[in-house]
């Protein structure tokens, strides 16, 4: 009964390491050195090249490195096992330090103020308390739940969109597609943690952009802010770029690229009202992550429930 660790980044050795370490006894592989694929029951990938999966005649059980399955389930010929996502506090602690960070960085307009640090210049600006800035949270999961708990405590007026109807203490919330517009319309900034499934696919555009809430656009904020530590795909680049010269975007920060590593000449990089960070708003430790893949294994084995099985027909 053999672990085959697969992805097609660095870190394939850390979690061979840290898969021998908490699986005691538990026989690892590492992609490509698979060796008799007829022992390998169980998969920990990330970004996996398509089709490699399928040539696993016994596997049982997929977990992904991340919380997002996108990577796996865009393989048209993933093999019809239980996908199971990374959740664990080590990664969304990581992802509300994120959003924290970015939500406080741009409601006291800190790009700015690091353009006039450069330019040896005193100069103040107007800043809105938190108390007057509404922050909306896109995706009310483990992420966005976490971000929200984050947020809290600074007393931003918080508001919050998911697909099904949530009840969240202190958080106005909206449900679906249809309550879109009025969870825009109440939002200064917007901060995006869904997953990418065909129907959130390019949400994140200049029709979404322009219907963010123009309260924002006042001397202390001085436009809606755009933060997107979702997936790359759920956003539409060239309508930030857009958006942000034409003053109907502040500021935004980006965690997720249409194309990672983000290309050289993308114009974001440079862009002095938008924060560039490498797809690490959360990651977890290889450490973390193995510890909790031996888990769902035992738990398999034994014929327990495994925890947060993705639902491939929503996506996520
Ligand atoms: P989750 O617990 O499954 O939550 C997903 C949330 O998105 C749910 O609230 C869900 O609504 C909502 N949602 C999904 N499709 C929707 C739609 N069409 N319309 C409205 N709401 C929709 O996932 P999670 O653990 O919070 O992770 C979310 C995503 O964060 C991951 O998929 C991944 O892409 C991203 N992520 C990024 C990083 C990073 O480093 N940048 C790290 C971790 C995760 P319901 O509640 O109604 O189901
Ligand atoms: C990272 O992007 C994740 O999905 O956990």
């Amino acid at each position: 009964m053999a672990l085959l660790v697969i992805t097609t980044t660095s870190r394939g050795p850390e979690f061979l390491e840290g898969a021998r370490e908490a699986g005691k006894g538990l026989d690892v592989r590492i992609w490509p050195d698979m060796g008799r694929i007829e022992d390998i029951r169980y998969a920990l990938a990330w970004l996996p090249p398509k089709g490699v999966l399928k040539t696993l005649p016994n596997l049982e059980l997929i977990v992904s490195v991340g919380a997002g399955v996108d990577h796996l389930l865009g393989d048209p010929e993933l093999p019809d096992v239980p996908v199971v996502r990374y959740v664990d506090p080590d990664l969304s602690g990581r992802m509300a330090e994120y959003i924290g960070l970015q939500v406080l960085f741009h409601q006291r307009r800190m790009s700015e103020y690091q353009e006039h640090q450069r330019n040896r210049s005193w100069t103040y600006l107007p800043e809105p308390a938190a108390h007057e800035v509404r922050v909306g949270i896109m995706g009310l999961g483990v992420m966005g739940r976490a971000a929200i708990e984050v947020l809290r405590p600074f007393g931003y007026q918080l508001r919050g969109w998911s697909r099904t109807r949530k009840v969240i203490a202190g958080v106005t919330t909206f449900a679906g597609k249809p309550e879109l517009d009025a969870f825009l319309a109440e939002t200064d900034i917007l901060a995006c943690v869904l997953p990418h499934t065909p129907d959130t696919r390019h949400i994140l555009n200049a029709e979404l952009i322009g219907k963010l809430s123009r309260q924002g656009r006042n001397p202390r904020l001085p436009g809606p802010v755009l933060i997107n530590a979702g997936r790359g795909p759920l956003q539409v680049e060239a309508d930030i770029l857009a958006g942000l010269d034409a003053g109907a975007l502040y500021a935004a920060s980006l965690d997720v690229f249409e194309t990672e590593p983000l290309p050289a000449a993308s114009p974001l990089w440079m862009h002095p009202r938008v924060v560039v960070t490498p797809h690490n708003a959360a990651e977890s430790t290889a450490r973390a992550i193995t510890r909790y893949l031996v888990r769902q294994i035992r738990a398999h084995q034994k014929g327990a429930p495994i925890d947060n099985v993705v639902d491939r027909a929503r996506g996520y």
